[in-house]
Formats: C-alpha cells, structure tokens, sequence
C-alpha cells in the first residue's frame, strides 16, 4: 500500500480531431503525486489540461497513455475500488433537470452502491444549504445552487479524496465562503483535497501544496511556500512628504514615481536590504510620511513560471 492519494505516471491524452481538425496533446506525459491529507492546488491558464487531467481520475475521459493510481488502486486494473475512492465536482453543470436535489443525491449514492441505511442525503443538502430546495427540479436552481449539489453528489459515498474543479468560479462570496468552511471541516476530517481554482489568493490561502501546468506539461510542484520563496522580490512604497524632486538611485533598486506620487522601488530582498532602500531613498532628500512593502504573490510566481515557457 502506498501513502500516496494519487499517483499519476506518464500520463498522454490526445483528444481526435473531429470535423477536420487537428488532433490536441491535451497531458503531454504528466508524472505528479499527490500525498494523503492535503489540499492539492492545480493551477494552470485556461486550456492547460486541468480538467482532462480531473477527468481522467474521474474516469469520465480515457487517457490515451500513463498509469493512475488511486488511493493505492490502479486505475486498470480495480477500476471500482479506485472510482470509489474519489468523488469529483466537475467544472461543468450537468444535473439531470428532472431530478430533486434528494433524488439526485439517492441516484448518485445507489450507482456507487451505498446502502440505503448508510446514505446520508439529507446531511449533505444541510452541508451544502439546500435543505429548503431538497425537493426542488435542479432546472428551478440557481446556478450557485446547481454548484452547491454538485459539491453534495461527490461526496455521497465518502470518498478518501474529495476533487473540485473551479469550484468558486462565478459564485458568490456567501457560497464561496460556504464552499471554504466545507473543505476546510472535511480536510480536517481526514479528507485529501485536490482542486484548480482561477483565483490565485485562493491557492496560495487554502492550499500545503501546488502543481502548475502549462500546454500539457508540468511546470511547476511545490509547497506553497517553497513557490512564494521562489520570487524574492520585494516592493517598499514610499508616499513622501514633499512632492519628489529625484529618485532613489542605488545598485541593485529599480525606481520609480506613481501616478498618486508615492515612489515604488524594487528590490531583491535576498541582495539588499530594507535598510539599503531606505538609505537611498533618504539620500534621495525624501522624507518619508508613510511606507510599506509588498512581497511577490502567488500570482506573481504563477506569471514568472507560466511566462517563461511562452
Ligand atoms: N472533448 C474534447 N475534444 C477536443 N479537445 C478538447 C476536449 N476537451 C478539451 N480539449 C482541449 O484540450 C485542452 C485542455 O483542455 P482542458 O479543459 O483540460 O483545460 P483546462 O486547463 O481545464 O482549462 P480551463 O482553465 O479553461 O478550464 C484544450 O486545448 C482544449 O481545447
Ligand atoms: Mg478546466
């Protein structure tokens, strides 16, 4: 048995080109492992393979080549036992329009084989916030609302890893907020989470771990923190007291004058120091009425990283 949730091996899907167009190489041979008890970032622009990559754990699309190991179970060869141990929340709405969020909840839970005693579908519309639409047709849903059911079928059969798919993408901060509580609380319980999000703060927030991919490639697999401390790149804002008449010059600096006429300089925090910036912006006769710094954000890493391939 390994430790792993997920391990991913050489993984190719080519999707055909249909009506004359040419074939895709959507995962270009991906290797990534995802270990138990995480929350998993997979980040990447649109069109880099996020979803092919969740959809093939999910079993929804083939893959062309590569080995997927699920919680210790080949993809292959125990096709169930590795489907039961993962629940996914796709990117795409798909409800069945005549289902009720309960029935729905009661399909998804008998085509993975729970027991009626062992269901717990009113539990997680109460999780989700749909207990007042439990008997609702999913076409009178919002589209929040059709998220939020989403969320409730991936989790009918207490999967070992809970996947989401942009699950915050155009929802609003009360559902966002609602949809954080939950991964927090099931991670908490023992759950691996794996999911892709758009919004970086997000990622670099909820996320121990990241892995970006590019056109079909990993570029990217680190701890958060280890991704944030690739870019030391610092930036001290200075809003002076008297309009400026020169900037700050000074090895190893780039300055420069705002618009609203703070001076921002830039710096490397790893070859000089918050000191040397001051020095120069004194030496520059700038008296400082307020300062801060900013340090180089997860989206800041994500461009750098994604940029240099292009
Ligand atoms: N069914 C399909 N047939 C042909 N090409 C496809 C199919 N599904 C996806 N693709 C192509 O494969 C590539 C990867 O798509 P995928 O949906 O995995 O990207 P993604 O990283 O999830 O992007 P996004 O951030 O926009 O959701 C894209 O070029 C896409 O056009
Ligand atoms: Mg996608």
């Amino acid at each position: 048995m390994t430790e792993d949730a997920i391990r991913i091996e050489g993984l190719r899907k080519t999707y055909k080109g249909r009506k004359g167009q040419p074939a895709k190489d959507a995962l270009k041979g991906v290797d990534l492992v995802i270990p138990r008890g995480s929350v998993f970032g997979l980040l990447g622009p649109n069109g880099a393979g996020k979803s092919t990559m969740i959809n093939i754990l999910a079993g929804l699309v083939l893959k062309t080549a590569g080995k997927v190991t699920i919680w210790g179970f080949d993809q292959d060869a125990n096709p169930r036992q590795s489907r039961a141990a993962i629940g996914v929340m796709p990117q795409e709405l798909n409800l069945d329009p005549f289902f009720t969020p309960r029935g729905a909840l009661e399909v998804q839970a008998g085509l993975y084989g729970v027991p009626k005693a062992e269901r717990r579908s009113d539990q997680i519309l109460e999780m989700v916030g749909l207990s007042d639409k439990a008997h609702a047709y999913a076409r009178t849903l919002s589209g929040g609302m059709q998220r939020r059911l989403l969320l409730g079928k991936a989790l009918v059969h207490h999967p070992h890893i809970l996947v989401l798919d942009e699950p915050t993408a155009g929802v609003d901060i009360e559902l966002r907020q609602m949809l954080w509580e939950n991964i927090r609380k099931l991670n908490a319980q023992g759950m691996t989470i794996i999911l892709t999000t758009h919004y970086l703060e997000e990622a670099e927030e909820m996320c121990d771990e990241i892995a970006i991919i590019s056109e079909g490639s990993l570029v990217a697999r680190d701890t958060t923190a280890n991704l944030l401390g690739r870019l030391d790149s610092k930036a001290m804002v200075v809003h002076p007291a008297q309009p400026v008449v020169q900037l700050p010059q000074a090895e190893g600096i780039v300055a420069e004058l705002r618009e609203d006429g703070a001076v921002v300089v830039r710096y490397h925090s790893k070859q000089t120091s918050a000191d040397d910036v001051l020095a120069a912006v004194h030496s520059a006769g700038i008296s400082i009425r307020d300062v801060k710094t900013e340090e180089a954000d997860l989206e800041d890493v994500f461009l750098a990283i994604t940029k240099s391939r292009g």
